[in-house]
């Protein structure tokens, strides 16, 4: 997130604004804050109605499993073997080989990438922590970083044998979201495998919790609290809150079903052309009018269950063209640029033209049918998706100014700049002869 952001942070100090408070990140329990969010999720028919406390069991395990900061594991129970007491993802898919092979083509694995460690340099051990709690929350993995980086309270003891040296670098890992201690933790058991008995199984078995079949279950990083860090009133990171007031809650459709359907590990997002159709609607009419044409395109957020996008991040741009015979572009006729755009200070709201779900926007042109039917041409409408805009811009920026980073950032701002470049796409192109006058 730009949001976390000390970057912004970086570009403020040298700014006119130096000195201003930077953005906080983290408001305090984010188990209570989101209760909180979810009463305020008016338009959700299921937001408690009032006072009277009732249970939540899923509220009270989440706040226990995502506790901030997390316990280290400790000593592993005596009769584990070193493969079922091993954190590494790796001896995970010893056993779990669909989840393993899923998880690493997502983006879960990669939360700690170039573009988060430059930012390290600029910061110290709690700051770095503090990112840490949602791209790489195990204490073994922030006391990897601690002995890395040199830090003040680093430990000084080498990691104990079930922590693979690397686990820093691995991002958010099986461990992460289901190891406790020692004891796993996942859903209830599929139909199929019911009454299986957990006596004989690995690892001691499993607690089965709902909480993993719940939404809340990712809003503890995809959602900031209530008193979060906010642009122009609103929060940078609100997908939950989204949610809730969409038809895909009302329908009963949690996070999981639509970025993890039957259980896969697959979490596929704004980066991925597939996922991102299944969103955007798009369609384009060319008809005429007298002596002119009329084209229009539709594009509608028919399958995101939160905004489209939801982060600040990609931007999604629409481009609507008179193409003649030959391919050269005619005229442009309208562009839009859906997202929402903020400076690189983070101190202002640009614009925001992200679609709601269900939400559509058009896009019109008219023009003068007959020349451009002596040419052959016809009209084009192109979506081109920039799933990290936000941050190629910031770090466009700073290497304008390479001797004010620290010592290191360089090469590794190059790299998450060129991963970022590598990363547009063109989600649809779709063209309409002009009809016949
Ligand atoms: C020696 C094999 C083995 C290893 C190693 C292993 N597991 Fe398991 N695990 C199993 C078996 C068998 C089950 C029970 C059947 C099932 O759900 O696949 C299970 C169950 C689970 C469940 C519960 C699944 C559910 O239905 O809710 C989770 C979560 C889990 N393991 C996570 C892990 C993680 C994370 C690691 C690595 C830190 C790991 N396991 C290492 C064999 C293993
Ligand atoms: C509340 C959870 C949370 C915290 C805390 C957090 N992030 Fe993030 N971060 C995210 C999420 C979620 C994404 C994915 C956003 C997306 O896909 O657009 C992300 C994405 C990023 C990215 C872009 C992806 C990449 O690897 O290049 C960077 C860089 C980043 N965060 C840096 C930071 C830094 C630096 C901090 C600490 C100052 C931090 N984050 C703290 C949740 C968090
Ligand atoms: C971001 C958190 C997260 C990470 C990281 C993660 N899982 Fe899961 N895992 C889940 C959730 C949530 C579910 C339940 C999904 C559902 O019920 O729709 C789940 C389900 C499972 C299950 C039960 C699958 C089934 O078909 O019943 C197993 C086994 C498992 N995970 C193992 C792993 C292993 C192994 C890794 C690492 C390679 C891993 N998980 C990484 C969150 C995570
Ligand atoms: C009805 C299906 C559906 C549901 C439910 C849903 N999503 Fe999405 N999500 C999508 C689709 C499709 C995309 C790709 C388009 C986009 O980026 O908005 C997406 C994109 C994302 C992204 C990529 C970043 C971005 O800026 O868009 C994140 C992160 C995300 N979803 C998290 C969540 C979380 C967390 C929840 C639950 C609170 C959730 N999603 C619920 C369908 C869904
Ligand atoms: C411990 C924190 C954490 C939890 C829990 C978590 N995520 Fe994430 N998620 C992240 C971070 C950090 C990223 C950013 C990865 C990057 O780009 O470096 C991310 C990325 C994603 C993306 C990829 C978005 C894109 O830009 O394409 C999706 C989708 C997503 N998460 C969905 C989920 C869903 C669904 C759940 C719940 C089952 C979940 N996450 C739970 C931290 C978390």
């Amino acid at each position: 997130m730009p949001i976390c952001n000390p970057a912004a942070r970086f570009v403020q100090r040298d700014g006119p604004r130096a000195g201003e408070a930077s953005v906080r990140l983290r408001g305090p329990g984010i188990a209570a804050a989101l209760a909180l969010a979810a009463a305020s999720a008016a338009a959700a028919p299921d937001a408690r109605t009032a006072a009277a406390p009732q249970p939540d069991p899923v509220g009270e395990f989440l706040a226990r499993h995502w506790v901030d900061p997390l316990p280290p594991q400790g000593a592993p129970p005596a009769k584990f073997s070193p493969l079922e007491a091993s954190l590494d993802p790796e001896s995970c898919g010893a056993c779990h080989v669909q989840q393993l092979r899923d998880w690493k083509t997502s983006l879960h694995s990669r939360t700690m990438g170039p573009g988060l460690m430059w930012q390290f340099l600029l910061m110290g051990q709690d700051a770095a922590n503090e990112c840490m709690r949602c791209h790489a929350p195990l204490a073994e993995q922030k006391a990897l970083m601690a002995r890395e980086r040199g830090w003040q309270n680093a430990p000084a003891a080498p990691p104990p044998s079930y922590v693979p040296p690397q686990l820093h670098h691995e991002g958010l890992v099986c461990a992460a979201c289901h190891v406790r201690r020692h004891a796993r933790f996942g859903p209830p058991a599929r139909a199929a495998s019911k009454g299986l008995g957990q006596a004989g199984l690995p690892h001691g078995g499993f607690t089965a919790e709902p909480a993993f079949e719940d939404s809340r279950f990712c809003a503890t990083c995809h959602q900031f609290p209530p008193n979060g860090a906010k642009l122009d009133g609103k929060l940078l990171e609100n997908t939950y809150v989204e949610w809730r007031a969409s038809p895909a809650a009302r329908q009963g459709k949690a996070c999981q079903s639509c970025h993890m359907p039957d259980r896969r590990h697959l979490w596929r997002g704004i980066h991925d052309p597939d996922m991102v159709r299944r969103a955007l609607q798009v369609s384009l009419q060319v008809r005429r009018d007298g002596g002119y044409v009329r084209a229009r395109a539709d594009l509608a957020n028919v399958g995101a269950g939160h905004y489209f996008p939801t982060y600040l991040v990609p931007k999604v741009t629409a481009t609507l063209e008179l193409v003649d015979a030959d391919g050269t572009v005619r005229s442009q006729l309208a562009r839009r640029v859906i997202g929402r755009e903020a400076d690189l200070k983070l101190a202002h709201e640009i614009s925001d033209t992200r679609l709601a779900p269900g939400a559509r926007m058009s896009m019109e042109a008219r023009f003068r049918g007959a020349p451009a039917q002596a040419r052959g041409s016809y009209v084009r409408l192109r979506v081109v998706v920039d799933p990290g805009e936000h941050y190629e811009r910031l770090f466009r920026s700073l290497l304008e100014r390479p001797e004010k980073l620290p010592a290191g950032a360089l090469p590794l701002l190059r790299e998450a700049l060129a991963r970022l470049e590598s990363g547009h796409y063109e989600l649809y192109k779709l063209t309409r002869p002009l009809p016949a006058s």
